[in-house]
């Protein structure tokens, strides 16, 4: 079925001013409230969190780096509900955590310890902050609340059981000690976009997986050489390089030495049972919200990288169903995964969410997208069929699970478009275009010095900076763009397609001839677009930042736009002077110029955070978004001093124990009990 109606046709509210304020700004006539924080209990047996670094039971709390959220509404009797807008489910992904040279000091009362060994008590306490969290909330009379004891709260953490669903299951990839089918794994690790199906399920994407495993340095002498190395190396590994927290120092527990994934070395029984373990992060993993008891499921068949989230195709009954998604690094490609099954309408509300889950998202093809210059993509197949996959030099594929398992190196091997960091992408619900965020890119230079350096290509234009009269053309493209296309002859699956950008972020006072490109007012300027996401009920896309370029000037922050749609601006023709001499000219084409009506600032953020996750109830009156890690810029050696805080968000707006800067959940509501953005 089409997708109602958007509600929100022109945008309603009075911009808010960029600031450095340490506080959660929103526009006149709104509030926001905060709902759910690092430490909150989620059972009445779990203590109120004291928030000084003694507090433990992470698996019964909300845990750290609040990322991409979505709802799912209950009834009054607590039966799953699509229309629900007073009582639902929160599914919120815990992306990593605050923390310097391998500590996560927040949460230990002096900081922690960075020597290796890692203690066991400070790294069970920083893996069971990692994850997801699902949290009934509730409105009595006007005021929304997380409910501490209710029986549909759970949390996923880095040993909990998972299945593998698609061609890794039962895959020799998959095999390990813990499984030695290949058919479960633990964990789900940096959860960072979100996604909600077509048949009512929660999908997270595991973005920065590959930092928290280590392999000796002369591991592949032990192995043989083989080719896991260039595996290890495409998803930005290097043997012998030290792990972001050390946790497979913490004890000769499978639990710890599983993110060991030597040959030689470590494992105490002189075994080789954690070679495949980190072939077992970076999917998009499905959840049933409302079902604690249900494993989740690996997808595998839609491929392994730095996931962020899943977008999907409008069902259409008896066309197959779409998913896209981005892989957020430096120079890497988008990618769209088919099912093989068609939709039916009866899925809408299935009896078993994942089981549904399996038909459309086990079987299918997977394809990676070539950006062209004259406006035109495709989407090429990742499979053996393809010959140019089959064939690649640089990486024999063995079957469709080492494919899945090396998308990367099968995107390298058709020559697929390099980006400049595709972050969230979503689907318009009012035409089925596929918008994505493109974060940025420091290695876009117009003289590439070497390494990863690209010249800019039509998709990904800008190498260019003049951010307040520093000009430069070896800065990269520091504020990121958002890119959309639009699906050609089969809709969903359609091998063809069509872009454009919606919007080049930038800072007003930029040259509106190379940078500022689309004419952004003070009231638009952006940096670094990250979390994008549409509303299915009013239509407004929310746009959310994490930036380094801009945060001199102003905090991260949400804006509300109402775009149009592929085709609607002009083509324009971008010069660079080369520093040999010469011109570098890229064709791009450039949406519509956005008007005061149609894109403008909602809010901005507390000081060091990231604005990000987005999701809102079906009556658009509440809408829920994550202030991610205030007070990140905090140094460990100051933890015990809250006066070197960089923030004391949420304590300083009134919101639980102790001044140790949090990760929290608001809600965000109208004073007249409005839309949200009307
Ligand atoms: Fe976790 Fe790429 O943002
Ligand atoms: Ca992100
Ligand atoms: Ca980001
Ligand atoms: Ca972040």
């Amino acid at each position: 079925a089409p997708a109602p109606s958007p509600i929100v046709t022109r945008l309603g509210f009075g911009a808010v001013n960029k600031s450095l304020a340490d506080v959660v700004t929103v526009p006149a006539g709104y509030t926001a409230t905060i709902l759910y924080a690092l430490g909150d209990p989620l059972r009445a047996a779990t203590p109120a969190y004291k928030n000084d670094g003694t507090d433990t039971d992470f698996e019964n709390r909300a845990g750290d780096h609040h990322d991409g959220m979505e709802w799912f509404g209950l009834s009054a009797t607590g039966t799953p509900s699509t229309t629900a807008t007073d009582r639902g489910l929160l599914a919120i992904n815990h992306e990593a955590t605050t923390d310097e040279t391998r500590s996560s000091f927040f949460i230990h009362a002096s900081g922690g310890t960075s020597t290796l060994p890692r203690p066991v008590d400070e790294t069970d306490k920083e893996m069971a902050i990692h994850g997801i969290s699902v949290v009934e909330i509730k409105k009595s009379g006007s005021t929304w609340a997380y409910v501490a004891d209710s029986a549909f709260n759970f949390r996923i953490v880095p040993n909990t059981e998972i299945d593998i669903g698609g061609p890794l299951r039962g895959n020799a990839l998959a095999i390990t000690k813990y499984s030695p089918t290949g058919t479960v794994t633990r964990g789900t690790l940096n959860n960072c976009g979100t996604g909600k199906t077509p048949w009512g399920s929660f999908v997270t994407g595991e973005e920065n997986w590959s930092g928290y495993f280590f392999r000796v340095a002369t591991d592949n002498a032990v192995r043989g050489n083989d080719k896991s190395v260039t595996a290890l190396n495409r998803y930005g590994r290097a043997q012998g390089a030290a792990s972001r927290h050390g946790w497979e120092t913490a004890s000769a527990d499978d639990r710890h030495l599983r993110f060991n994934i030597s040959r030689s070395g470590v494992s105490v029984d002189g075994s080789d049972d954690y070679r495949h373990e980190m072939n077992l992060q970076g999917y998009i993993v499905e959840i049933d919200p409302y079902t604690k008891t249900k494993k989740a499921v690996k997808r595998s068949a839609l491929g392994r990288f730095a996931h962020e989230s899943a977008a999907f195709s409008i069902p259409v009954v008896g066309q197959p169903i779409a998913a896209y998604m981005g892989d957020d690094s430096r120079n890497e490609y988008i990618y769209k995964f088919v099912s093989t099954a068609v939709w039916s309408a009866a899925d809408a509300t299935p009896t078993d969410r994942l089981a549904t889950g399996a038909k459309y998202l086990d079987q299918g093809k997977l394809f990676v997208a070539k950006f062209n210059a004259d406006g035109s993509g495709q989407w090429i197949e990742l499979s053996m069929t393809n010959p140019t996959v089959r064939d690649y030099t640089g990486y024999p594929f063995a079957d469709q699970a080492d494919i899945c398992v090396n998308a990367r190196l099968a995107g390298d091997a058709v020559g697929a478009t390099k980006m400049d960091r595709p972050e969230w992408c979503s689907v318009n619900p009012k035409n089925g275009e596929v918008y994505f965020a493109l974060t940025n890119n420091s290695n876009r230079r117009v003289d590439p010095t070497g390494g990863s350096q690209l010249v800019p290509d039509s998709a990904n234009p800008r190498a260019y900076s003049d951010i307040r009269g520093g000009t430069s053309t070896n800065s990269g493209n520091p504020n990121g763009h958002i890119l959309r296309l639009k699906e050609g002859t089969g809709g969903a699956s359609a091998t063809a397609f069509t872009w454009d950008i919606y919007v080049f972020a930038a800072e007003t006072s930029a040259a509106t001839g190379t940078v500022n490109l689309s004419n952004l007012t003070g009231d638009q300027d952006m940096s670094s677009p990250d979390g994008l996401a549409f509303s299915p009920t009013t239509g407004i896309c929310w746009i959310q930042t994490d930036d380094g370029a801009y945060t001199d000037v102003t905090n991260c922050m949400m804006l509300a736009a109402i775009p149009g749609q592929v085709g609607d601006g002009a083509k324009r023709t971008l010069s660079y002077a080369r520093s040999g001499g010469g011109t570098l000219t890229v064709d791009t084409y450039v949406g519509a110029t956005p008007t005061a009506d149609n894109l403008k600032r909602f809010l901005v953020g507390p000081k060091d955070c990231e604005i990000t996750g987005i999701a809102d109830t079906p009556d658009g009156k509440a809408l829920f978004v994550n202030i991610q890690h205030p007070g990140e810029g905090t140094r460990m050696a100051d933890v015990t001093d809250p006066t070197k805080y960089t923030s004391q968000w949420p304590s300083n707006a009134g919101y639980g124990a102790g001044k140790r800067p949090r990760s929290a959940t608001i809600v965000i509501t109208k004073n007249d009990g409005g839309v949200i953005g009307s």
